[in-house]
């Protein structure tokens, strides 16, 4: 059977790709284990810093599979934990940038929204169109969605099943950029590089911290924030970051 992910490294940079292309990516089960167990594997390769997660031209993913839920009842997706095996992403430490060309939609756009950064090619569209499947989102789509670009767009994306392009997507706050399609890859490689070049430590922590406004209130974020950022001041990174700035080079950070 054709790989389901292709993997590339790019200096401190690991590269999956989504490579179910006769489906539009759609996520079958074996094709979220096979991103699991990699994403698991650059998470523990030193030699990786960050991690960029795309799809092809036409599709970063067209939702999870139609063809093999079709027969599932409820006492098999209740059963089997379907969905809990995605969320594998949500508990990466390193950087997880999005690069979403085509068609992000259902599933789809909710694995893009469980990415730290998304950026979007000017080809990019955004969907959660389960509605028409007779269901509603079910990777987080109801929440996820609903916290990035606020209850009006939410509730008429999921109840209508419409799309956003990529300019509506970047003016709803939906994606962090848009760039032109042939720059994608390039710009999200570009982007992973910078992370590399930081300390590891603060950018898990940085994401932790930010992770945690969608969770919680302002006071305790910002009790978060504290417990998280007054331990930084124990790693040598913060003493060779600090350092560098006064002496006018630049840091090497992650050096112990
Ligand atoms: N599951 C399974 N197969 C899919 C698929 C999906 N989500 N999306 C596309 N495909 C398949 C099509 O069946 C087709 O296969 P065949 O050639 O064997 O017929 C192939 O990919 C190409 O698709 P189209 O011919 O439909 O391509 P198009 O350019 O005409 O349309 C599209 C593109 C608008 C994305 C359309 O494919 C589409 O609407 N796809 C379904 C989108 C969707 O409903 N996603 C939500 C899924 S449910 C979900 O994700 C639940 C959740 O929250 C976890």
């Amino acid at each position: 059977m054709a790989e389901m992910i292709l993997i590339e490294t790019h200096g401190k940079v690991g590269l999956i790709r989504l490579n179910r292309p006769a489906a539009l990516n759609a996520l079958c089960d074996p094709l979220m284990a096979e991103l699991g167990a990699q994403l698991l594997a650059f998470d523990a390769d030193p030699a990786i810093a960050a991690i960029v997660l795309t799809g092809s031209e036409k599709a970063f993913a067209a939702g999870a599979d139609i063809k093999e839920m079709l027969p599932r009842r409820y006492p098999d997706v209740l059963f089997n934990d379907f969905i809990t095996q995605w969320e594998t992403i949500t508990r990466i430490k390193k950087p997880v940038i999005a690069a979403v060309a085509g068609f992000a939609l259902g599933g789809g756009c909710e694995l893009a929204m469980m990415c730290d950064i998304v950026l979007a090619a000017d080809t990019a569209k955004f969907g959660q169109p389960e509605i028409n499947l007779g269901v509603i989102p079910g990777a987080g789509g109801t929440q996820r969605l609903t916290r990035a670009v606020g209850k009006a767009k939410a509730m008429e994306m999921i109840l209508s099943g419409r799309m956003m392009d990529a300019a509506e997507a970047e003016r709803a706050n939906l994606v962090a950029r848009v760039v032109p399609a042939e720059q994608l890859i390039p710009e999200a490689l570009k982007l992973g590089e910078k992370l590399a070049t930081l300390s590891p430590v603060a950018l898990m922590v940085a994401k932790q911290a930010v992770n945690r406004a969608f969770e919680t209130t302002l006071s305790e974020g910002v009790r978060v924030e504290r417990s998280l950022f007054l331990p930084l001041f124990g790693t040598p990174d913060q003493q060779e970051g600090m350092a560098a700035f006064a002496e006018k080079r630049k840091p090497r950070f992650g050096q112990s």
